[in-house]
């Protein structure tokens, strides 16, 4: 995409994000950052009439010794040494997070957020970014998703493949991620379409099976094999399977030596009409696969990291499955991976337009 095209292009999400003229805008960047989407984000928010400069920070290795490959976890260290730092970007209007791990689960962000400055995570292949702009009509169907979410008492998950899954929702923390962030203190990842339970009970219990071609982050990988998460009383008590994708999720999290590395996450499902599975075959790792998180009808289940939950953990998986039948307190949502329930359905379901 062509410098003219790619700035135009930040002004739109820019302009979802509410950003006005006097605005400071602090762009976290590391030496690997793409220089056109710095350069675009500058051009963008200075026509815009606000007021961006650049933060150039080292990218140095994490500092602790666990013996595990840590990419894609979204807990960049950039900020780490910087204090002083943390506290500028918590004083801006708006953080634009160019890093290529970034600085989602970063301890650092919570300060940045409490501060009041709102941030934006720009992470996507160009083109990708540009199908993934956000939607009035998308919006209103994640915020009616989080009101179901919202009343509900209990999440259940069955599919053809072996899935059965239920979990309690009561005390669950409710996000939707809308792909853009208009309030101080928000946080968001452009390309995002998805509604999300944090767990907050213990009463979580059954079997999610994932079947060929369900997609498995950090890894950024297709299965290829069937394979089992046995939950019991929140946790994964074991992950069963012949192939190799058991066997690698068996060693990755076990390699943590985290406890909380096997309790429940978040449970949801995708929004994005525009998310395509088929994506992360093409993009591969130049890309934190937004598209298979978010497509629509998916179920995204994921473990590690839970605030709702008051736990920790710097091992977390997301996991969108397809083909999948989500109900709350029996009433189905999303069958067989298709939108369903007449509040969040789109008009026409075709999937791309
Ligand atoms: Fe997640």
């Amino acid at each position: 995409m062509d410098d003219v095209a790619l700035a135009a292009l930040f002004q739109k999400e820019f302009t979802w994000c509410r950003v006005i003229a006097g605005e400071s805008v602090a762009i976290v960047t590391e030496p690997a950052s793409p220089g056109s989407y710095l350069a675009a984000s500058l051009a963008s928010l200075a026509s815009m009439g606000a007021r961006p400069f650049q933060v150039m920070l080292p990218a140095t290795p994490g500092t602790d010794d666990i013996p595990v490959v840590a990419l894609g976890s979204g807990a960049s260290t950039i900020l780490a040494d910087f204090p002083h730092v943390v506290e500028l970007l918590g004083k801006c209007d708006l953080v634009i997070d160019l890093t290529l791990e970034g600085l989602v689960h970063s301890p650092e962000t919570q300060t940045v957020l409490a501060g009041g400055a709102r941030m934006l995570w720009i992470r996507e292949p160009a083109d990708a970014l540009a199908r993934l702009l956000p939607t009035a009509d998308r919006v209103k169907r994640i915020d009616r998703s989080v009101e179901l979410l919202g009343k509900a008492r209990e999440m259940t998950v069955t599919s053809k493949a072996g899935t059965r899954f239920r979990a309690n929702l009561e005390g669950a923390l409710l996000t939707g991620s809308r792909g853009f962030c208009a309030e101080r203190g928000r946080w968001a990842h452009w390309g995002q379409g998805l509604a999300a339970a944090y767990v907050k009970s213990l009463d979580v219990d059954g079997d999610i099976v994932l079947d060929v071609g369900d997609i498995v982050f950090p890894f950024n990988r297709y299965v290829e094999s069937r394979t089992t998460f046995r939950f019991r009383r929140g946790f994964v008590e074991a992950i069963e399977g012949e192939g190799l994708d058991a066997a690698l999720i068996r060693d990755y999290m076990e390699r943590w030596r985290d406890e909380n590395a096997y309790g429940i996450s978040h449970v949801g499902w995708g929004l994005h009409e525009r998310g395509l599975w088929h994506a992360l075959s093409l993009y591969g790792n130049t890309s934190m696969g937004l598209d298979g998180r978010v497509f629509e009808g998916n179920f995204l289940f994921s473990t590690g990291p839970n605030h709702a939950a008051e736990r920790q953990s710097r091992c977390h998986f997301d996991i969108p499955l397809r083909h999948c039948s989500i109900f709350l307190d029996g009433v189905p949502v999303v069958l067989e991976g298709v939108i369903v329930e007449p509040s969040i359905k789109r008009a026409s379901q075709a999937p791309l337009r």
